[in-house]
């Protein structure tokens, strides 16, 4: 038997891009939607999105449930859909592809990299879970030398500032000087982790940038600020990696 999925017609034409749930039901309530060629006056309206024909201004609206976009965060914005004070992520996308869409995880306003943006609720909770324990590399230049030491402690996990004890973290060092450059790979995603997992070595984090998550890695064609949408093949190999 197939299986039938409503949805209501107003959260299938906001996850579309068409506008936010507000928008869309003025859009209903002015006449400009259709759905089997009728005009609809009910933003509630279920309806099966891969059986059904919506249009918007006698433009047929194509369903997508789930979207996923890489983001090249620039420093300056916070990782969350909205904030009192400051720029979110969420501003730096075209208003047609904010969609529905939340950050999964949160870099610090500073911190600068790779973040995905999604309405999957599934992905977003495995990649977040501390049980999955997804691997996270960051790219980061730290005050002073790094050393085979900073290593061998990163490795058994060190102490951080409220009593947590890091689980094992690969610690590759580039150059080690005045100024050093490392990439450091942690499976686990507490607050400001790898700024405090140098501060517990006695040393200072000067800039940071996520280059990998899971399988996924930051396009390095992505200027700062610039986003575009997961191929299907790293969908795929997300998903199957965590
Ligand atoms: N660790 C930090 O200290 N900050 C980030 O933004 C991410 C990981």
């Amino acid at each position: 038997m197939i299986k039938i999925k409503q949805i209501r017609v107003d959260k299938i034409l906001s996850s579309s891009g068409i506008g936010s749930r507000k928008e869309v039901k003025k859009y209903i309530r002015n006449g400009l939607v259709h759905v089997d060629g009728k005009v609809i006056d009910n933003p509630g309206l279920l309806i099966d999105p891969m059986v059904q024909k919506i249009c918007f201004q006698g433009q047929e609206v194509f369903y997508q449930q789930f979207y996923y976009y890489m983001l090249n965060k620039p420093a300056g914005f916070i990782s969350a859909t909205e904030d009192k004070y400051d720029q979110t992520v969420m501003d730096l996308l075209k208003p047609k592809d904010q969609k529905n869409l939340f950050p999964v995880g949160r870099l610090d306003k500073d911190t600068e990299g790779l973040l995905l943006l999604t309405n999957d609720g599934e992905l977003t909770h495995n990649l977040l879970s501390p049980k999955k324990k997804v691997p996270k590399t960051y790219y980061a230049k730290i005050q002073g030398q790094v050393t085979k030491s900073d290593k061998i402690a990163f490795q058994s996990g060190v102490l951080l500032d409220d009593g947590y004890h890091t689980l094992p973290s690969e610690l590759k060092i580039i150059t080690s000087g005045d100024i050093s450059e490392i990439e450091l790979t942690i499976c686990e995603g507490k607050f400001h982790q790898v700024k405090r997992m140098f501060i517990s070595r006695g040393q200072k984090v000067i800039y940071l940038k996520r280059i990998s998550m899971g399988s996924l890695k930051l396009d390095e064609n992505l200027d700062l600020g610039e986003y575009r949408p997961l191929t299907e093949k790293e969908i795929k190999e997300l998903k199957v990696s965590i």
